[in-house]
């Protein structure tokens, strides 16, 4: 891998990077090793920043080098947004950094553009610098706020008593006053832990980090007037209302109530809450979103999304980016592509008796670009004021189902390979269909996912096959 980088901090601080890189493919799932880097220092590298129209606006994206957010940093990128990146690299590495920029500046260079800036601060988004890191993103102006006098209007205090008794106005002096802006236009917030069975294990650390981080964060996100904010959601906030068996509409699960029109035709109220959440991941997506429900309504000034996700898999087609979590993957594909690199002896299909068409469970799998591109849509409705209130949930999935066999098919058929398989039963608290209603986000953010099952196995292969043994044979030892 070939870098040139400048960093615009010291050795001891934190990563913060605006890079140009050169990455070649064979440098992929070659990751880097984890930083331990102190945060001792003020990282404000620019704190007062007197700009005008030659300060350039940032999207802040929190977990940006996560799976989605890697992939939705890239298509943001793509969209002449400049970006700022915030993530911890607790499921993540730095490297996917370099590939991003790699992509960006690939896709730039065709168009003969100038690419746009990618900044990064390898931090813990619950971290009290990120108060310095927002305050470097700020822009003042002093600004003249016109007296009293100059609008013609006095409070009896403001009236001087002077030696000779009689009222005198104030001096007609306009008052400057110190003005804040951010840079920061927009957040999209991925960062979050996601295994739902280390949360029911270790629900504290769920709760803190997705939970009272968010609320943190917003506390200081409204202090710095930024709120403009994409929330990265999940089907799982449906419960057991998933059970239903149809595609699942956004008033399933609401937080205040809501009058709908039905397929029917006919209106209905929707009443806030959901039945049957089954872990502490579940219901931190939840209580997340409960919470921004009510800030929202408190002061409509912010506009919030909540993007619900149903099954994101894929990865992008050049095979640069992917889903390379630290953590033991959990989610159908990765699990299917440790199957193929011989790292997991067989895979295991959870439940092959429910009511679909070859019994195990249906999933709306939706392409993570096709993902990423919803990201877009939200920011560019909210910007164009096309969201209806200021707290909107949406679907985002592609509608239709595909059953875990058919994936695991699809895969095979691919790779060429065969992927060993065994059937187990059901696991607790899994539902046997789950896709979702688009309309929502077709109607109101003009977005619509592409992508196909088979364009999902082909890149996935493609990021894939570099560490698969040479021969479809089934490694020696394997049980299935
Ligand atoms: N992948 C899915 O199947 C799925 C489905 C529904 C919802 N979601 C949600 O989407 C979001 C992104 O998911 P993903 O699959 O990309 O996960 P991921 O683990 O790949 O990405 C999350 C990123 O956030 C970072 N992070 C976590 N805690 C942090 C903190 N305190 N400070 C800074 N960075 C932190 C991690 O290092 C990682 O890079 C999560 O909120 C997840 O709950 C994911």
């Amino acid at each position: 891998m070939e870098c040139d980088f400048s960093t615009s901090t010291g050795a001891s601080s934190p990563s913060s990077f605006s890079l140009s890189v050169t990455e070649s493919p064979q440098a992929v799932n070659t990751p880097d090793t984890q930083r331990s880097v102190l945060f001792d220092e003020d990282i404000a590298a620019d704190p007062l920043d007197i700009g005008g129209d030659a300060s350039p606006s940032f999207i802040m994206v929190v977990g940006g080098l996560g799976y989605i957010g890697s992939h939705t940093v890239l298509e943001l990128m793509r969209a002449n947004y400049n970006v700022l990146i915030i993530d911890d690299l607790s499921n993540s590495y730095e490297s996917v950094l370099h590939r991003i920029r790699a992509l960006a500046t690939e896709h730039f260079a065709t168009l003969s553009k100038s690419v746009p800036t990618l900044h990064f601060q390898q931090l813990d988004y619950r971290s009290p610098l990120m108060r310095s890191i927002l305050a470097s993103y700020s822009i003042y102006s002093v600004y003249s706020k016109p007296s009293a006098a100059s609008t013609g209007r006095f409070p009896y205090s403001a009236l001087q008593r002077t030696d000779s008794g009689i009222d005198m106005e104030p001096e007609d002096t306009p008052e400057p006053t110190l003005r804040r802006e951010s840079r920061i236009t927009g957040v999209i917030h991925f960062a979050a832990y996601k295994s739902v069975e280390e949360s029911i294990r270790m629900p504290l650390k769920y709760y803190m980090n997705n939970v009272c981080g968010m609320v943190e964060f917003l506390g200081l996100l409204e202090e710095f007037g930024i709120k403009n904010f994409v929330f990265s959601s999940s089907a799982t906030v449906y419960g057991e209302g998933a059970n239903c068996g149809v595609p699942l509409r956004e008033e399933l699960c609401v937080h205040h109530p809501e009058t709908f029109c039905d397929d029917d035709g006919f209106e209905r109220q929707a009443v806030p809450g959901v039945m049957g959440l089954t872990s502490p991941y579940g219901r931190s997506k939840f209580m997340c979103e409960s919470i921004l429900a009510d800030i929202a309504r408190s002061d409509p000034s912010w506009s919030i999304t909540a993007l619900r996700y149903f099954n994101p898999v894929g990865c992008h087609e050049s095979g640069l980016l992917g889903e390379d979590p630290r953590q033991k993957p959990s989610n159908l594909i990765p699990v299917i592509a440790t199957v193929l690199t011989g790292t997991k002896p067989v895979l295991d299909i959870f439940g092959t008796d429910w009511n679909t068409p070859d019994g195990t469970a249906v999933r709306d799998f939706i392409h993570v670009v096709d993902l990423a591109q919803g990201h877009i849509a939200a920011l560019a409705a909210s910007a164009a004021g096309r969201i209806k209130s200021s707290f909107r949930t949406y679907n985002l999935g592609t509608g239709r189902g595909h059953t875990v066999r058919e994936v695991h098919q699809s895969l095979q058929t691919t790779s060429g390979r065969t992927i060993p398989v065994r059937e187990v039963g059901r696991r607790a608290g899994d539902v046997g269909f789950c896709v979702a209603e688009v309309r929502r986000a077709e109607n109101e953010l003009a977005w619509r996912a592409k992508k196909t099952l088979k364009d999902c196995s082909v890149d996935v292969w493609n990021f894939t096959k570099g560490q698969c043994p040479t021969t479809g044979e089934v490694p020696d030892g394997m049980e299935y």
